[in-house]
């Protein structure tokens, strides 16, 4: 930040040197970007009385935009001595992690019985989502599965993303970064019947912009008929296994990095998180699937794998941390198993794998003793909790196909279901088709003509 720094170098680097946190900053700090709100702002709001992050929001508007600064929030707020509550919300005292324990242990499957036993009042847009999730870790109903369908959040609720002119995108799965020759094509004619924008992710797959919401049994059909399966590029859940083509293909590849990257998509799609997870495998240590910038990074070695965790991009990006090196694909598989379902069971709402670490006590250290060495004893649960998921995964669009009340769901009208939105509309007149909202005129940012 262009600042003198708030100690001894060394403190910085060392790892017994004291970490410095949010609490030594400079009061002039921006702390939250999105709205331009200091560290002093934040604290003074505390001094006035501010005693959580609620409160904190409503005085100075810092993490009410993209949330990315709130662990920082947090941090100054513990730091100035406020007891901070592990409320859920509003309706649960219990924490995520807690509420995670009281559904596994009492067998609880409906956010009515969880609520009445062990919440009050009727649950809002925070704890409705972390119910639907917390019941979907732990069981394979079907998300739109009865009342299920009630708690998801927009894109869970269409299995689709939600974009700015109320149309959806859709994600075929291809694990590992691999499609076959007739699976393309067959993308591409959906995009070209549809009139679907294309462009490709980040994580080595479609995104076809641009459907509305009664297309989408209809654009899913044919692609489920040609073999795909949701992506769950809606969801908080695995959404992909970067992987560079390995020692099939590349010269300096010294494991099969693309079929491990296969292996491990079509392990665990489908596990419902507290955030999304990535991945990535690279063939050699050059690193081209950028593994190390993933929630599961895995990098191969002359002899067998080394596994790093936490890495994350975004608004904070972090860098994957080594957990153990080495491994053979038995073992590799088995530390994934645990780190993920570890995850699961004991993150807060929304925190990505990065922050939870930084949150654990112990951090690294204890997750490699909970992990390799099963410190808590608790391996052959977290396993056999994985091993439930992977046997009972099944492919959200199919389960919508065959099920007429849920297809029931993909309107625009419940009341006129075979009316489309008319408020709905496109621009096709430049290079590229671009959704244009009511009354606005199309956004055509940087666009060559
Ligand atoms: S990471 Fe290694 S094996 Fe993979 S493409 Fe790059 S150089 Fe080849
Ligand atoms: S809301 Fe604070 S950085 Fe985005």
């Amino acid at each position: 930040m262009g600042r003198e720094l708030p100690g001894d170098p060394a403190s910085l680097i060392s790892p017994a040197g004291e970490k410095p946190g949010a609490g030594s900053l400079p009061d002039d700090a921006e702390v939250c970007s999105c709205n331009g709100v200091t560290k002093g702002a934040i604290c003074g709001a505390i001094a006035e009385g501010a005693c959580d992050i609620a409160q904190i929001k409503g005085c100075t508007n810092a993490g009410t935009t993209c949330g990315g600064c709130l662990p920082t929030v947090k941090q100054l707020l513990a730091s100035s001595g406020v007891e901070m509550s592990k409320a859920l919300c509003e309706h649960f005292e219990q924490s995520r992690a807690e509420l995670f324990q009281i559904v596994q242990a009492t067998g609880i499957r409906t956010f009515s019985a969880l609520i009445e036993r062990h919440g009050t009042g009727r649950g809002c847009d925070i704890c409705k989502p972390v119910a639907a999730s917390i019941l979907a870790s732990t069981d394979s109903d079907h998300i739109l599965h009865r009342s299920q369908a009630g708690l998801q959040d927009t894109n869970d609720h269409f299995l689709a993303n939600i974009q700015k002119n109320g149309t959806y995108s859709v994600v075929p799965r291809m694990p590992g970064g691999e499609c076959t020759a007739e699976q393309l094509i067959v993308i591409g004619e959906v995009a070209r019947d549809f009139g679907l924008y294309v462009k490709m992710t980040g994580g080595q797959r479609v995104d076809l912009f641009g459907a509305r919401v009664e297309q989408l049994p209809l654009i899913w059909k044919r692609l489920v008929d040609a073999g795909m399966e949701s992506g769950q590029a809606y969801g908080k859940s695995l959404r992909t296994v970067k992987s560079c083509v390995g020692s099939t293909w590349c010269r300096y590849g010294v494991q099969d990095s693309v079929g491990m990257a296969v292996d491990l998509e079509n392990r665990y799609r489908g596990l419902r998180s507290p955030h999304k997870l990535k991945f990535g495998v690279s063939g050699c240590a050059r690193e081209c699937a950028e593994a190390r910038g993933k929630d599961v990074g895995i990098i191969a070695t002359e002899g067998g794998w080394n596994l790093y965790v936490c890495g994350n991009g975004g608004q904070s990006p972090k860098h994957a941390q080594l957990l153990a090196g080495g491994l053979d694909d038995e073992t590799l598989v088995k530390y994934i198993d645990r780190f993920l379902m570890f995850y699961v069971r004991t993150a807060d709402r929304l925190q990505r794998t990065a922050p939870w670490l930084d949150a654990l006590d112990g951090g690294l250290d204890h997750l490699r003793a909970v992990i390799c060495e099963d410190s808590l004893g608790i391996g052959e649960e977290l396993e056999a909790s994985m091993a439930k998921h992977v046997a009972g995964y099944k492919d959200e669009w199919a389960g919508v196909l065959e099920d007429p009340e849920k297809l029931a769901r993909f309107v625009s009208f419940v009341n006129a279901p075979d009316e489309e939105d008319p408020t709905v509309q496109f621009d096709d007149s430049g290079a590229r088709k671009v959704p244009v909202l009511m009354g606005m005129p199309a956004v055509r940012t940087g666009e060559a003509e």
